[in-house]
């Protein structure tokens, strides 16, 4: 297994105060920051956009930044984002007109290329892509809001992902999204996620450095 990655989602971060939550929740032992990109369309609810993964920029933020975009169409904002300092970006198979053209594009910017499955989207949209994919990212809840709860189908998909991208011998992630707490983490990284996003089970704790830690402890066993 690879080396498990924490990536708080800063969708339950204070945005009055983002640049200081992020700091904090790096120094308190987060690997990747996860920026969640909503447009009212492709999903009911409206977020952020590449200005603000700019500002994180700016203000001093060396960490990967793993843009997950619930947008669409997406061609027109990847450029957008990997002008802004993105390190990966992920879009949803439905919302690509031309999702290996999407992928390509990605890539050929020079960021990171992922997938996301919806709880109900197929597998197949893996069969012609492995070999452009940087990382494939599981939705264990519906796209568009923090705090919900885990969808246990999750981890039958979770493990079949993980024994293609073991078969292919591809150097992929399995990122899962929605849901991840400390109660269910462990269960999540034996099923073969080694990329752990996590929103309100990190922010809406006092201490960040113990929740991350407690995760961890989790994964390891
Ligand atoms: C949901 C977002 C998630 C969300 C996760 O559409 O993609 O990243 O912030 O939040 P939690 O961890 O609270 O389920
Ligand atoms: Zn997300």
């Amino acid at each position: 297994m690879k080396t498990p990655l924490i990536a708080p989602s800063i969708l339950s971060a204070d945005f009055a105060r983002l640049g200081e939550e992020v700091d904090n929740v790096l120094f308190a032992g987060a690997d990747v920051v996860h920026f969640d990109v909503m447009d009212n369309h492709y999903v009911p609810n409206l977020t952020i956009g590449p200005l603000v993964c700019e500002a994180l920029r700016n203000h001093g933020v060396t960490a990967p930044i793993d843009v997950h975009l619930m947008v669409k169409p997406v061609d027109r904002i990847i450029p957008d984002f990997a002008k802004a300092g993105a390190s990966y970006i992920t879009f949803h198979p439905e919302a690509s007109e031309h999702i290996d053209r999407s992928l390509g594009l990605i890539k050929e910017l020079g960021c990171k290329a992922g997938l996301v499955f919806n709880p109900a989207t197929p597998l197949s949209y893996l069969d012609h892509v492995m070999d452009k994919l940087d990382v494939i990212l599981l939705m264990s809840v519906n796209p568009g809001f923090g705090g919900q709860s885990f969808i246990p189908s999750t981890l039958e998909k979770l493990r079949q992902v993980r024994q293609r991208i073991d078969v292919s011998g591809a150097d992929i992630r399995l990122e899962v999204d929605g849901g991840v707490k400390i109660d269910n983490i462990g269960e999540i990284a034996a099923a073969g996620a080694d990329m752990f996003v996590a929103g309100s089970a990190i922010f809406n704790t006092d201490d960040y450095a113990k929740t991350i830690a407690a995760m961890r402890e989790k994964i390891a066993k």
